[in-house]
């Protein structure tokens, strides 16, 4: 086979800490815990685990808000079980893959709290001090600014209040930044994942935006997305940090144009891969605000997808999710309403781990979970849903309408706890657990669906299997197939003649394709016991290997 890094040929299994496994009956997950299962991720097929941030946090954004870079909250365990996390992981060939949050610390920071204290204090040019605002809102709502009385200024912050945005014009931060990366390099991690980096340069004037809600307030998103100089900054950071190193990194990169992506992957960019969020954010084309969600096409999907596949096709490598812990479950978000979660899922798998790239799944993703609706706002704990139900009401939105938004955006959808088995709290806590457990927990878990050969978990299993073994899925160029197809994602995945075929049909309606498409293929798997060919019944997914190979 073709000379591939480790990362390149094995999945990604994304753990939320904080709703994995608790062993200690507090009701939040910990670093215990996730040692405990990685049987289970060993035999699901992944070979790296990326952890959201587990570092010491006031949790106001669920450890996104940072006080300490190089150490463990304490509600996550010690340094010791994360020594032991990565020695057990090593043991089962898995990598341990960290968050770095370099954007904003917490308010919390010893640095912050330094910053704010006067102008004059070593640190006090550490983050983004202003005497006037601008209008920017948040990406959680609300101004992007917040008096500070000490200071007699005003701190910029993209996130929450309680985020201050570092600044990484000065270089005293960013060498502080770079030793936290190199610190849990020297632990023998596998890699980054690089939370919002595209935020990290500030525009050399701050000016106020056109407004782009009722608010009178512009989003800081499109104020400061990827700022002209910003690669300047990502390309010391790579030979600080990455350089060197038999690691990957995958930045989450909002607002990176798929034509701009050359110089932000590959061998001229900085890193190995980018989250770019064209395909999930097909509901949000008027930019960030929820509570304007548009309706998309499947061809639109289809397009996106295949724009990334285009671009990583000579240079870089494409991570290929449809569900992060930001994100409502994909079942939910990808196919219609009344569609039954198991084909749904299967769906969605096939295509994960079909496509060309390093495929991510997220916790739960293999089992099929699904999306919550909560009765009320008071029930979401995500600071985004709040801060996004707010916006709608003030838009003139009823609280039902608001409501509904948020449950069909909140990142909550992704972040109730994992279901391991079917007792009480489903096998996740021996407490009360600090999100509600799905009420599906009985039929969708861990357990039950290990002992059921057709379940979602034993699909997602034996096709990682499959894929870690086929050159074609390794290595194959992407061919798009019934480009305008508004019912039918295909495409081929192609080494020379060899051949698979992928097709799945997105509506709850039987559909028929023209069978020529398939070559001498011939079927090999899929989400329905039987097949017939040029018919897909509602939500089937099928692949189909061309005999030569
Ligand atoms: C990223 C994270 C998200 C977090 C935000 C602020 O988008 O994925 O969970 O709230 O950054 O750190």
């Amino acid at each position: 086979m073709k000379n591939l890094k480790w990362w390149q040929k094995t999945a990604v299994y994304q753990i939320y800490p904080k709703s994995f496994m608790d062993t200690t009956g507090k009701g939040t997950g910990d670093l215990r815990g996730i040692t405990s299962k990685l049987d289970y991720l060993q035999k699901l097929g992944v070979g790296a685990i990326w952890l959201t941030p587990i570092y010491p946090s006031p949790m106001i954004d669920n450890g996104y808000d940072i006080s300490d870079y190089t150490a463990i909250d304490s509600s996550y365990g010690t340094m010791a079980d994360f020594d032991e996390l990565i020695d057990e992981a090593k043991a089962r060939n898995i990598k341990i893959v960290m968050d770095l949050v370099y954007n904003h610390t917490s308010d919390k920071h010893a640095w912050f709290l330094e910053s704010k204290s006067s102008r004059d204090n070593p640190k006090a040019d550490w983050y983004i001090w202003r005497d006037e605002k601008t209008n920017w809102r948040s990406i959680f709502g609300g101004s992007a600014w917040e008096f500070c009385p000490e200071r007699g200024q005003y701190y910029l912050h993209t996130f929450a209040t309680q985020q201050p945005d570092l600044n990484w014009e000065n270089p005293e931060v960013r060498r502080a930044l770079f030793d936290a990366a190199n610190f849990w390099l020297k632990k023998g991690v596998g890699g980054f994942r690089v939370d919002a980096i595209t935020y990290i340069k500030k525009p050399a004037e701050f000016k106020d935006g056109e407004s782009d809600g009722k608010d009178g307030l512009v989003s800081v998103h499109i104020m400061t997305a990827a700022t002209k100089g910003i690669l300047d900054f990502l390309h010391e950071f790579k030979r600080e940090v990455f350089d060197g190193h038999d690691i990957f990194t995958v930045a989450e990169a909002n607002g990176v144009a798929a034509e701009d992506l050359p110089k932000w992957v590959g061998s001229d960019g900085v890193f190995d891969m980018l989250f770019e969020f064209s395909h999930v954010n097909l509901s949000l084309k008027d930019g960030e605000i929820w509570c304007r969600p548009t309706k998309w096409k499947l061809t639109e999907l289809k397009q996106a997808i295949a724009n990334s596949q285009t671009a990583t096709k000579n240079n870089g490598w494409y991570p290929i999710f449809f569900e992060n812990h930001d994100k409502p479950r994909s079942v939910n978000h990808f196919l219609p309403k009344a569609s039954d979660p198991i084909k749904a899922a299967k769906i969605l798998g096939t295509i994960l781990l079909t496509m060309r790239g390093t495929p991510f799944i997220y916790e739960g993703q293999e089992l099929g979970m699904t999306n919550v609706a909560w009765d009320s706002i008071e029930k979401y704990n995500d600071i985004s849903s709040r801060g996004q139900y707010e916006i709608a009401l003030n838009e003139g939105f009823s609280k039902e309408k608001a409501l509904e938004f948020v449950h069909f955006f909140s990142r909550d959808n992704a972040r109730t706890p994992m279901q391991w088995n079917s007792s009480e709290n489903a096998g996740f806590t021996a407490g009360k657990p600090w999100l509600p457990i799905h009420d599906d927990y009985k039929i969708c878990n861990a357990a039950t669906e290990d002992a059921d050969k057709n379940s979602v978990l034993n699909y997602f299993r034996k096709l990682n299997a499959f894929r870690a073994n086929s050159e074609i899925l390794l290595f194959g160029d992407y061919e798009e197939l019934l480009r305008d197809d508004e019912n039918i994602f295909a495409f081929a995945r192609a080494v020379e003649n060899k051949k698979i075929y992928v097709l799945a049909n997105f509506t709850l309606n039987e559909v028929t394709f023209p069978t020529e498409i398939l070559g001498q293929s011939k079927f090999i798997l899929g989400n329905y016991t039987a097949h017939n060919k040029g018919v897909l019944k509602p939500l089937e997914v099928v692949l189909y290997k061309e005999a030569t190979s």
